[in-house]
């Protein structure tokens, strides 16, 4: 692998001020493991204390409005994000494009806002369980990115994609190893075929149940470069499991 891979957890809708204690242990499990890149995208309203307790991860958002500013009252702009400690945004999460309609225009328009406020952006794609069935998959995935992916000098280099099949998310259901492979070489390619040469250098993390005891298998599957994690990151346990697995694979 030449990158690190890149561990990220996605708090969702979870957490208060008490749960500081868990992003200062992550931050702490980091530092021995330095083989793995680490990340967490807190709610919103944690990012600012996060920053302040954790000095080596990441620290991200899990949404942002496309506009610079303006009357949308409850949302909250890329650069107000950067402005309170974050260095990334996760866009077009499945859980969003569902809750609240969210376009592959829309996704398309916020990563590209985060991007000129000096964040970096993972994308989100994923099927549904119905499209899988239907041998839709790779199709539907494509077309998301073809979408969502904003274009343009130098975005590949801010960009990870993230594939979550939304069947996955939360339910302790996987894709089988080969599926895995197979999905992210499709993305592998999609990449490059947008990108070019750039997009060979894009990192896709795998997404939906990645846990302690099956990250080592899912990160050794070739164009897997990190996982997204949701249940399985809200303890610096049971996340710094997946960062032991994680460090472990960069070792091999
Ligand atoms: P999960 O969520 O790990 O709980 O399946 C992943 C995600 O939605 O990012």
């Amino acid at each position: 692998m030449s990158q690190r891979p890149y561990i990220v957890g996605n708090w969702k809708m979870h957490g208060t001020r008490a749960m500081l204690t868990e992003a200062r242990a992550i931050d702490r499990g980091a530092e021995r493991l330095l083989k793995a890149e680490v990340a967490i995208a807190p709610p919103t309203t944690l990012i600012h204390a996060a920053r302040r307790e954790a000095g080596l991860i990441g620290i991200g958002a899990q949404d942002c409005h496309a506009a610079e500013g303006g009357p949308h009252t409850g949302d909250i702009s890329a650069a107000m994000i950067r402005d309170a400690g974050a260095d990334f945004v996760i866009v077009g999460h499945s859980e969003r494009r569902q809750d609240h309609g969210e376009s592959n225009t829309d996704v398309r328009a916020k990563a590209a806002a985060a991007i000129a406020a000096g964040l970096t952006v993972i994308v989100c794609v994923g099927e549904t369980g119905a499209e899988r069935d239907a041998g839709q998959a790779e199709a539907v995935v494509g077309a998301q990115m073809e979408g969502s992916l904003p274009a343009g000098e130098g975005v590949a280099e801010r960009i990870t994609v993230a594939y979550e099949p939304v069947w996955a998310i939360g339910t302790g259901r996987v894709p089988s190893i080969d599926d895995i492979a197979a999905m992210h070489r499709s993305i592998r390619d999609k990449l490059v075929a947008l990108y070019g040469e750039a997009g060979a250098g894009v990192r896709i993390l795998y997404g939906g149940s990645v846990k302690p005891d099956n990250a080592a298998e899912i990160l050794s599957v070739k164009d897997v470069g990190g996982a997204l994690v949701g249940g399985a990151s809200l303890t610096a346990e049971s996340f710094l499991g997946i960062v032991v697995a994680a460090a472990e694979a960069a070792s091999t």
